[in-house]
């Protein structure tokens, strides 16, 4: 292979420069990393594709690995990164590493701060050994299914004194955050709001650590309203609206996590070929409009809302 799969240290650097984010997508199968990469690719825009270990077992790692490796050998021009989103334990960690990802998440947000600081160090001294990178989640995301107090939400939020002693203790490479975002197509029940001055004092205490941002979708109305349209029933979904992502952008998240947009693009495709044409039964007649409405997601966001386009 000419080409080869980068870490995210040099387009985060730049991200914090320069004041934009780059998009990580989570990647299933062929259509979807086709879509991404097409997008990136014409745009010119710095990329992280992203595989949850629920997205590894489905797509299995070696159809996986070959799929990004022929991704990359087809854009050599711009920079690509493969990163294992929400790693659950070490073993799968180090799986990842093992296999050729160039980033693994370690996601210790569910247990204590010292347990989450424990199982992160481990992770990073693993992964650095191997000239990987490690991402680590700091706070709790909530849905709008969680039905907690004011009080209770309060102590979910990323805490800046917290995340400044957690990155100097684990010497991990990027932070996720919580500042009022979750995963999924319900994430506020009333106006969508985003703690920025939370974000501003991470920012504060850790000027160049990279920031990430989960459960960032947009639950883009239209793809909502197209799946409802031709079948589906998916009512009252909301996410973070562009606006608030472009202003994350600019000021200090370097990494914006985008699942649930993608799910939906595909999803109203092929519901509009199924209702529309009951008669195909070709595969490509309704993936070939769903990958294109990967790309044209992908786009979207980059050359719209995040400015990664020409940063590559
Ligand atoms: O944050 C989770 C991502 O959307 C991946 O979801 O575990 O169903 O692949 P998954
Ligand atoms: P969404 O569900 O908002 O797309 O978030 C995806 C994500 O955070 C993947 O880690
Ligand atoms: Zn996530």
């Amino acid at each position: 292979m000419d080409m080869a799969l980068v870490t995210t240290t040099e387009m985060f650097k730049k991200s914090m420069e320069q004041k934009f984010a780059i998009g990580a997508f989570n990647v299933n199968n062929m259509e979807i990393i086709q879509g991404i990469v097409d997008a990136a690719a014409e745009s010119k825009s710095p990329v992280i594709l992203q595989a949850s270990s629920s997205a590894i077992k489905y797509a299995r790692i070696n159809y996986l690995m070959k799929m990004v490796e022929a991704a990359i050998e087809e854009h050599p021009d711009i920079p690509v990164a493969l990163h294992l989103d929400h790693g659950p334990d070490f073993e799968t960690c180090k799986m990842c590493v093992d296999a050729g990802f160039t980033s693994v998440m370690i996601d210790g947000s569910k247990y204590s701060f010292e347990e989450n600081v424990e199982l992160t160090k481990k992770v990073v001294d693993y992964a650095h050994a191997h000239g990987v990178v490690v991402e680590a989640e700091l706070g709790k995301l909530a849905g709008v299914e969680d039905d907690v107090n004011v009080d209770a939400k309060d102590a979910m939020y990323t805490d800046p004194d917290e995340a400044e002693e957690f990155v100097r203790r684990t010497g991990c490479d990027s932070l996720a955050i919580a500042i009022g975002t979750s995963h999924g197509a319900y994430k506020f029940k009333g106006e969508a709001k985003l703690r920025f001055d939370i974000l501003a004092k991470i920012k504060e205490k850790l000027p160049n650590t990279p920031i990430v941002l989960h459960g960032a979708s947009t639950v883009i109305p239209e793809l909502v309203n197209m799946c409802n349209e031709y079948g589906g029933n998916i009512p009252g979904a909301k996410g973070v609206p562009d606006e608030m992502l472009k202003q994350a952008s600019q000021n200090g998240v370097s990494k914006i996590n985008v699942d649930t947009d993608l799910r939906l693009a595909m999803t109203a495709q092929i519901r509009k070929v199924f209702a529309e044409e009951p008669s195909v039964f070709d595969p490509r007649k309704y993936l070939t409009p769903a990958r294109e409405a990967v790309k044209n997601t992908v786009s979207h966001k980059i050359n719209d809302v995040f400015g990664s386009c020409n940063k590559a």
